[in-house]
């Protein structure tokens, strides 16, 4: 059996939880703790304690890309654990978004490397799918091959002094090979939810039956939105939907509306077994 609870997502199953915009996912597979992103600050050591989590037991963390809502966490979790951490190798851009026209930025991604690997973390950079624990994978580099879905227009990162077009091509999902298919994953799904779920199904020769986490979808356009809809709709095999973080109130009511009992409310809290 495998078992996962959310640590941190947007909302909370219950008041003492603390809730943040952020994610983070703990994996339970034969004995092991192996960690999916680590939400935006402290929160997840609050929720953790409150589900009694034993975060010295987490040895595995994998980060789905470099941006604060994904790794905020990490350097309050490498105080009671100094794991192996596995990412893509761009995850270290200096990256922004775009305030408004007027050309303010906004700094949203991470600490440098050895911020992290002072205080005990070990990371191994890959932008191949590395088989992280038995049976579990990051997904490796996602090619961006739909017409309807596309990265925020708003992201920029430093490049030799000045800014290029940021396409999060760190974005990495996290993979579990089950008896009867793929269950994924997702960090805020930058990329597009279609591509990674075309990706991993190419990369490991096996359907996707399932997925958890960020979207995307709340800030993507309407085209975007009906069109992943209607994509979804052709894989008919996929019967577990936890769309969360990213995705947005609104838009997970609307993919509850067309999907019905296949959609799993994934807030703080929330345990899901496979
Ligand atoms: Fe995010
Ligand atoms: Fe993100």
């Amino acid at each position: 059996m495998i078992k996962i609870t959310t640590l941190v997502e947007n909302t909370a199953t219950k008041a003492k939880f603390k809730a943040e915009h952020g994610l983070s996912m703990l994996i339970e597979k034969d004995g092991e703790f192996i960690l999916w992103d680590t939400g935006q600050t402290d929160a997840i050591i609050h929720n953790s304690k409150l589900l009694n989590i034993d975060l010295s037991k987490i040895k595995i963390v994998a980060l789905s890309h470099g941006h604060y809502d994904h790794v905020g966490g990490l350097k309050y979790l490498l105080e009671h654990t100094k794991p192996t951490v596995y990412a893509h190798p761009d995850i270290f851009r200096k990256r922004y978004s775009k305030l408004s026209d007027d050309g303010n930025l906004r700094y949203i991604g991470i600490e440098d490397r050895e911020f992290f690997e002072k205080k005990g973390a070990s990371f191994v950079l890959d932008e191949k799918p590395v088989e992280i624990f038995d049976g579990i994978f990051t997904s490796g580099f996602e090619d961006m091959h739909t017409d309807f879905e596309e990265v925020d227009k708003n992201f920029v990162y430093e490049k030799d002094g000045g800014y290029v077009k940021d396409y999060v091509e760190d974005d990495m999902s996290l993979v579990i090979d089950l008896k009867d298919g793929l269950f994924v994953l997702f960090g805020c799904a930058h990329r597009g939810i279609i591509n990674i779920i075309d990706n991993v199904e190419k990369q490991f020769n096996k359907k996707v039956v399932g997925f958890l986490g960020g979207t995307h979808l709340g800030p993507a356009g309407r085209l975007q939105r009906e069109k992943t809809i209607k994509e979804l709709k052709k894989r008919d095999y996929i019967k577990i939907m936890g769309p969360s973080h990213c995705t947005g109130m609104l838009m997970t009511a609307t993919l509850y509306c067309e999907f019905k009992d296949k959609i799993i409310f994934n807030n703080v809290g929330t345990v899901t077994t496979l």
